[in-house]
């Protein structure tokens, strides 16, 4: 379909009097905000069709011409471009420079570090306990999004311009998250931004809790301290909607589901199956991992891997959890190749270490 970017406007004197054109003539109806053909290539332009210009212009209609054909117009019409107003370049917005900018630095990226590999740059990441070139990556990415789709995307290319350049804790899960909703298929720059911006505000509850319940593993939390934590997922939630920050609902619904898991079992609303939107199930998994793997839930570090082997072979870990729907488990448990590796050795030298902690 043709958008408003395909054409440029004319005015009726333009046509300099004359009865044939070797251009298309189309017409923009306000009414609709769409443009039509008027009259095709040599074709005669009658008594009715000016009659019908008269009345199209009346309305606030325009006539067009297609921007493929403007050489044709110029050349027939005897013009110049600079007499055309619709013609004259339009002055880039400085985020829409500063866009086309950041596109090209991507490709200059690109071409000296070769394509972005995410599961071989993960299990990198993960063996030197350093993120930085996936970090980098995500925010290489998300810096070319569009400026003009919707808020949440412009905060989610501000917030990828101001925070995602070290590599932390918030960073990794942000970057990773990101990168997995990729994997899993999802191209939309509006719903991997809702991804961003949710990864980024999912714990903005904690803001409002005790700092000492954030600091103390999860499972070592006595059970009304625990109740507290849960609130973060609430208390998020209703922190956004009373800022009135223009972000989008399913943003919202990220923050607010993250810990709802597909059994029913998560919390706060014990939401099961696809009440749970995909992109809560991955910010959910991604945040679960990081926060098992830093030792937020037992107490005790973990090697991704060794994670990533139990939850493979659904093996026990005490506080690991499993069941964030089909599709972002097994996106997750091939991020890291499993298979060559020094098996059930490392389960065993996991869960025991679990023990311990
Ligand atoms: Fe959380």
């Amino acid at each position: 379909m043709k958008t408003e970017y395909d054409f440029f406007i004319i005015e009726r004197e333009h046509l300099k009097g004359k009865k044939n054109f070797p251009f298309q003539l189309y017409i923009f109806n306000p009414l609709h905000k769409k443009f039509s053909m008027f009259l095709n290539g040599n074709r005669p332009l009658t008594k009715e069709h000016l009659d019908f210009l008269d009345y199209l212009f009346d309305k606030g209609g325009r006539l067009a011409i297609l921007k493929n054909q403007r050489k044709t117009f110029l050349v027939a019409q005897e013009m110049n471009a600079s007499e055309i107003p619709s013609l004259k370049e339009r002055e880039l917005h400085p985020l829409e420079k500063e866009r086309l900018m950041n596109i090209r630095l991507k490709e200059m990226h690109d071409e000296k570090s070769g394509a972005f590999h995410f599961q071989s740059q993960f299990e990198l990441a993960c063996q030197t306990d350093n993120f930085e070139v996936i970090i980098e990556n995500a925010r290489l990415e998300i810096l070319t999004f569009s400026v003009t789709i919707s808020p949440t995307v412009s905060l989610a290319i501000h917030l990828a311009k101001t925070h995602l350049d070290k590599d932390n804790f918030t960073n990794r899960i942000v970057a990773v998250s990101y990168l997995l909703a990729k994997n899993c298929n999802i191209v939309d720059q509006d719903a991997l931004s809702d991804i961003i911006c949710g990864a980024y505000l999912g714990h903005l509850g904690l803001t409002q809790t005790p700092l000492a319940i954030a600091r103390t593993p999860y499972l070592s939390l006595p059970e009304k301290e625990r109740t507290l934590f849960q609130k973060h997922t609430i208390l998020g939630h209703h922190l956004i909607k009373k800022s009135q920050i223009n972000i989008s609902e399913r943003c919202k619904k990220i923050i607010l589901d993250h810990h709802e898991r597909m059994s029913g079992n998560g919390y706060p609303s014990m939401k099961y199956g696809e009440q749970i939107e995909l992109l809560s199930q991955i910010v959910g998994a991604v945040s679960h991992l990081f926060e098992y793997s830093s030792g937020k839930i037992t107490g005790g570090k973990q090697s991704m891997k060794a994670i990533l082997i139990a939850m493979k072979s659904k093996s026990y870990m005490q506080g690991l959890e499993f069941d964030f729907g089909e599709k972002v488990f097994q996106s997750i448990i091939t991020l890291i190749n499993t298979d060559k590796i020094e098996n059930k050795e490392s389960i065993d030298t996991s869960l025991d270490k679990n023990k311990a902690a």
